[in-house]
């Protein structure tokens, strides 16, 4: 038996940097060319029926680039959720924001929440954009949001509901570029995701790395601990 197509995929969009540097050109070229391959990325998903796709877009470790780098992906979030807005509503999707809002733009930040607000009763995939997201950070911010309201007898359920957003967890997380690591990505969320690394930057994936990705999920035996 195989299994069906993932309900929520998790994507770890890595090596714009190596992509743009390969073809000679500045890092922030890559990341142009990441964002329109988001684009693609998330019509493929839509039309396979995945529900949810998560999208790690900027780390709460990217602040250390250099301002010009860290400027440029600010510009080209804005750029894209500008950009966006007819696309995703024509395509019914629901748009939602991960992450801490320190270190934003006031700018940025009304922008992201005016989509979220337009985008709220389509009924179609949701696009969740982790930015300026860490995964520590999320679980620190649950763990206060906990004290502060007083909350006893934690279980997991309770953490899960102090967690930035209420998806069900990722079947499948992807990771582009072949770094066999998480960079503080979705720590709580991914306890029992199947992992699946190409080593095709961001830049190049597309929709038959898509399907690479989902066919090798389909064969894999998730027994969640127990015996099969
Ligand atoms: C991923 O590509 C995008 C962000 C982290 C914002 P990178 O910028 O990390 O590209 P590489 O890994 O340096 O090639
Ligand atoms: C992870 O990629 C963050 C994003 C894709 C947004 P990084 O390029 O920041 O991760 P490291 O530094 O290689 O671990
Ligand atoms: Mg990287």
């Amino acid at each position: 038996m195989t299994l069906g197509i993932p309900n929520h995929i998790a994507i770890i969009m890595d090596g714009n940097g190596r992509w743009a540097k390969s073809k000679g050109m500045p890092r922030t070229y890559g990341h142009k060319a990441g964002a329109d391959t988001l684009r693609k990325i998330l019509t493929y998903c839509g039309e396979l029926g995945v529900k949810y796709l998560t999208v790690y877009a900027f780390s709460t470790e990217n602040w250390k680039r250099a301002k010009e780098e860290v400027d440029a992906l600010m510009f080209l979030f804005k750029t894209y959720l500008k950009n966006e807005k007819k696309t995703l509503m024509k395509n019914n999707v629901r748009f939602i924001v991960s992450g801490r809002k320190d270190g934003v733009s006031k700018d940025l930040l009304k922008e992201i929440q005016n989509l979220e607000e337009e985008t709220k009763n389509n009924t179609g995939i949701t696009l969740n954009i982790a930015f300026n997201y860490g995964s520590r950070a999320e679980i620190v911010d649950a763990i206060n949001k906990i004290i502060e309201n007083n909350e006893k007898n934690i279980t997991e359920e309770i953490v899960e509901k102090y967690l930035y957003n209420h998806l069900p967890d990722p079947e499948l997380l992807i990771r582009t570029s072949g770094e066999m690591r998480i960079s503080n990505f979705l720590l709580w969320q991914i306890a029992y995701s199947e992992i699946y690394v190409t080593e095709t930057h961001w830049p190049d994936f597309d929709k038959d790395e898509l399907m690479k990705a989902i066919e090798s999920y389909k064969k894999r035996d998730r027994r969640f601990g127990g015996v099969k």
